[in-house]
């Protein structure tokens, strides 16, 4: 048997296949082993880049029909779902083909099967063609990512009741989509259908959307996403769908309980979450301790209870996204090359790419009050912002907390075009323990929307210009 690698790391998504390259770099001998045909796990194949792939033509398109009149611009849109569909993988190989071409310049060895441990240190992978070979390594980071959580009786076909996956590639346009769940995915993939043409009710259980997020950013944008055409049934329960002739009869509940309604659709979206995924991993015979939500526990180096067997990504605690199993990827691989990796959980951005864009950092108002922590709030409309008064885009607004005390920042959040860019600048002043004084006192390019983030911070002092 060949010598052992310095480190095996199973799954090929963001938090995989960013610490197999980063431990090649620091130069350990690393191999990759991923089930799937293509690299970059579910962010590339079917989750981040498909999904953002669609909501930007879908954005596009009904810009066309109603915004771009008023600029001078006359278009009479007409759609082609299957082009769209074509866009959207072309840009997923794009991707896919680009972590291939990084494996390989960056020398990982790559074993295309399911890999399932055998105690630490070995690896068995089986190929779809069920050969089975061993890897060693004196190293293992498991990065399996996770899967759809699924609703007790409603068997996903991924055609007419579909998870995000489904939804990726919907046929023809639904005339109308029942989406289970307002959070991320709910609102993402329900707004590209929207956009399309569909008639969407969202079904939420809990008496808000988007749990998690500040309570007034939330509040907000069900108003927007309401004017917009999204129906919400909100403090509800999905209890079950039936096919009957010409669509699906959908039973809806009262969250507290109470009388059954139906809703028909034509389509139904299962978006109530994702769940660790570690079938068939071997992860019970090898001892690795998962917690109640079955998510692999690792300490404060990202190492399980076994030595020499690691974990990251969505498959141990913490937010499901990429670009945080992406840094813990990278943690882990600087760890293992004997340097000082680590994460920074308090600030990992996080970004919906609906119309207007939402993105957030660090503490929402709810959680400082849970801690009583004494914050004081900068906030600043889009409608004052002069880049956004001439884009008419002015929906939305910046909302900086900050410490009552000590000034620094402990939370940014932001509705509006661009979030997703303006959200970097609030995270790397939070990086450095920054104040709003210090974001306010940076000059800020003119016209941007960024002068809106200056402006919010201008704000915590109460001493914003334009407004
Ligand atoms: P994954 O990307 O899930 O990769 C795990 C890989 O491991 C998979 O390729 C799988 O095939 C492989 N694997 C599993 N078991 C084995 C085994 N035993 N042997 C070999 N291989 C195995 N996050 C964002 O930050 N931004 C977004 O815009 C965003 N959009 C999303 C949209 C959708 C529709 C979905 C579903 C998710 C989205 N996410 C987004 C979340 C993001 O995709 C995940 O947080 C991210 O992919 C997690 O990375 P990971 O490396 O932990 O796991
Ligand atoms: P989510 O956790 O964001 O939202 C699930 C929603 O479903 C919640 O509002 C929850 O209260 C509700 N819910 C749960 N059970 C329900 C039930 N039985 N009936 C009705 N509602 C119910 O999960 P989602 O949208 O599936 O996304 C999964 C994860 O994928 C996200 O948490 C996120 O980490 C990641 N993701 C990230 C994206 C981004 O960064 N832009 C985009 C898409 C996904």
């Amino acid at each position: 048997m060949a010598d052992p690698y310095d480190l095996v790391v199973i799954g090929s998504g963001p938090g995989g296949y960013v610490c197999a390259i980063r431990a090649s770099q620091l130069g350990l001998r690393t191999a990759i082993v991923e089930k799937r045909a293509t690299y970059g796990g579910t962010c590339l194949n079917v989750g981040c880049i498909p999904s953002k792939a669609l909501l930007h033509a879908s954005e596009l398109y009904e810009e066309a029909g109603h915004g771009f009149a008023r600029m001078g611009i006359k278009v009479s849109p007409e759609l082609d779902l299957t082009r769209m569909l074509a866009f959207k993988d072309e840009g997923v190989k794009g991707n896919v083909d680009g972590v291939a071409f990084l494996l390989k310049k960056n020398k990982v060895d790559a074993f295309h099967g399911t890999g399932r441990i055998l105690k630490a240190g070995r690896v068995e992978v089986t190929t779809a063609a069920g050969e089975r070979q061993v890897v060693e390594a004196h190293s293992i980071v498991i990065a399996t990512g996770s899967d759809v959580a699924r609703l007790a009786g409603l068997e996903i076909d991924e055609e007419e009741i579909v998870s995000s996956t489904g939804a990726l590639s919907f046929a023809k346009v639904p005339e109308r989509l029942l989406v289970v769940g307002a959070g991320v995915i709910g609102l993402e993939l329900g707004s590209v259908w929207r956009r399309l043409g569909s008639s969407v009710t969202v079904v939420e259980y809990l008496d808000r959307i988007l749990p998690g997020m500040d309570g007034e950013v939330a509040s907000a944008l069900e108003r927007l996403f309401s004017k917009q055409g999204l129906a919400f049934r909100l403090g509800t329960k999905v209890v079950g769908v039936e096919r009957i002739e010409g669509g699906l009869d959908v039973s809806l509940e009262p969250a507290k309980g109470g009388a059954q309604d139906h809703i028909e659709a034509d389509a139904v979206l299962v978006a109530i979450g994702r769940v660790p995924f570690t079938d068939g991993l071997g992860l019970d015979d090898v001892g690795v301790v998962r917690d109640a939500r079955r998510r692999i526990v690792v300490n404060g180096q990202f190492e399980t209870n076994v030595t020499g067997i690691y974990a990251i990504g969505d498959v141990i605690a913490g937010p499901m996204l990429a670009h945080k199993a992406e840094d813990e990827g990278m943690a882990v691989a600087e760890i293992l090359a004997g340097q000082a990796g680590q994460v920074n959980h308090d600030v990992i951005p996080s970004v919906i790419y609906t119309t207007p864009e939402v993105a957030s950092v660090g503490k929402t108002e709810d959680e400082l009050k849970a801690v009583d922590v004494a914050y004081t709030v900068g906030k600043f409309p889009f409608t004052a912002n002069g880049r956004a008064k001439v884009n008419r885009t002015t929906e939305g607004f910046v909302k900086i907390l900050a410490d009552a005390d000590t000034d620094r920042i402990l939370g940014v959040h932001i509705i509006g075009a661009n979030a997703s860019e303006l959200i970097a600048e609030a995270a790397v002043i939070m990086e450095f323990g920054g104040s709003a004084e210090d974001l306010a006192r940076t000059c800020h390019a003119h016209p941007t929307l960024s002068e809106a983030v200056k402006e919010a911070a201008l704000a915590v002092a109460k001493r914003a210009i334009h407004m």
